[in-house]
């Protein structure tokens, strides 16, 4: 599928207006936790929650976002579904990593991407600006189509750049686990297999900053079956922008099966083991088969 893309000023000013938002959603959900941060729901199963401040971020997001670009549609994962006149959606994940988050370990982020096509539709989208705040450390991600990928840390911006491992014998992969058990459990079957093919696995618990660490070179891939658009959108560009490659199975746009992001050669040998294993992992979970 093809995509229009906005010119390149306009990408510019997308990614600055993700950057506002993302950084305006990070004050507030760091400023505002709680000591104790209380479960305001669960949504598919008793493991996935939601607090008060997520709730909170994305109505901020919301707020900004139609302030700013009154014309462009709005999907959040805690529920904002709004269309638009304009050919951009925005994508919001309000605190991805919000187990993190709850129990106070210091890695969760924002995620702001916009986006042209339908990110309602499965493969029906792609991300052309956005940002990733880790809104614990103040690490700014962002990037725009054609524009690179940036790291600012307190006003010092660095560019962003992928790191090419050499086999998947030496690559440090990432990964993460949804919510239901059935679909972990065949994760997890998944995962012991990959295990001793590569150089070690992280788990670190928020799919956007998984995705930024691939653009910075500090993992070499990172796959995940199960995710959410806005969980990969805003990652997705800045991993582009940083000279890798997200995508699914076979070359395929990425899709909720599975995205895979690092770089090639590794990104191949990681798809050709996890496409095996997922195979012989049953078919138990919610994901469907990638062959
Ligand atoms: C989750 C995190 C996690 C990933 C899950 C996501 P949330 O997002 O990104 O790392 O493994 O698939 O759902 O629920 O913390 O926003
Ligand atoms: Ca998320």
């Amino acid at each position: 599928m093809d995509f229009h893309l906005p010119d390149p000023s306009t990408l510019r000013d997308l990614e600055a207006v993700a950057v506002r938002v993302a950084s305006a959603c990070g004050r507030l959900i760091v400023d505002g936790r709680p000591e104790q941060v209380g479960v305001a729901a669960t949504k598919s199963s008793l493991t996935d929650v939601v607090t008060e401040m997520d709730r909170r971020s994305e109505q901020l997001a919301g707020r900004l976002l139609a302030d700013e670009r009154p014309d462009d549609g709005i999907v959040g994962e805690e529920g904002a579904d709004q269309g638009g006149s304009s050919p951009i959606t925005w994508l919001v994940d309000p605190i991805d990593g919000t187990v993190n988050y709850l129990y106070g370990l210091g890695h969760y982020a924002v995620s702001v991407a916009a986006v042209v096509g339908d990110p309602r539709r499965e493969r029906g989208w792609r991300p052309v600006a956005g940002a990733v705040l880790n809104a614990a450390t103040g690490e700014m991600y962002s990037a725009h189509t054609g524009g690179g990928a940036r790291l600012d840390v307190d006003g010092r911006v660095s560019e962003l750049q992928v790191h090419r491992a050499e086999s998947l014998g030496t690559a440090l992969v990432a990964t993460g686990f949804g919510y239901e058990a059935g679909r972990r459990a065949r994760q997890g079957r998944v995962l012991a297999d990959l295990l001793p093919q590569v150089r070690d696995v992280r788990r670190m618990g928020a799919a956007a900053l998984d995705l930024c660490a691939v653009a910075r070179g500090s993992l070499d891939a990172y796959y995940e079956g199960g995710v959410n658009a806005w969980d990969v959108a805003a990652g997705w560009v800045i991993v582009e922008e940083a000279g890798g490659v997200v995508r699914g199975p076979q070359g395929r746009r990425p899709s909720p099966a599975l995205v895979l992001a690092g770089a090639d050669p590794v990104l191949g040998e990681l798809e050709g083991a996890l496409v095996e294993t997922w195979a012989q992992a049953g078919s138990d979970a919610a994901e469907p088969d990638l062959r």
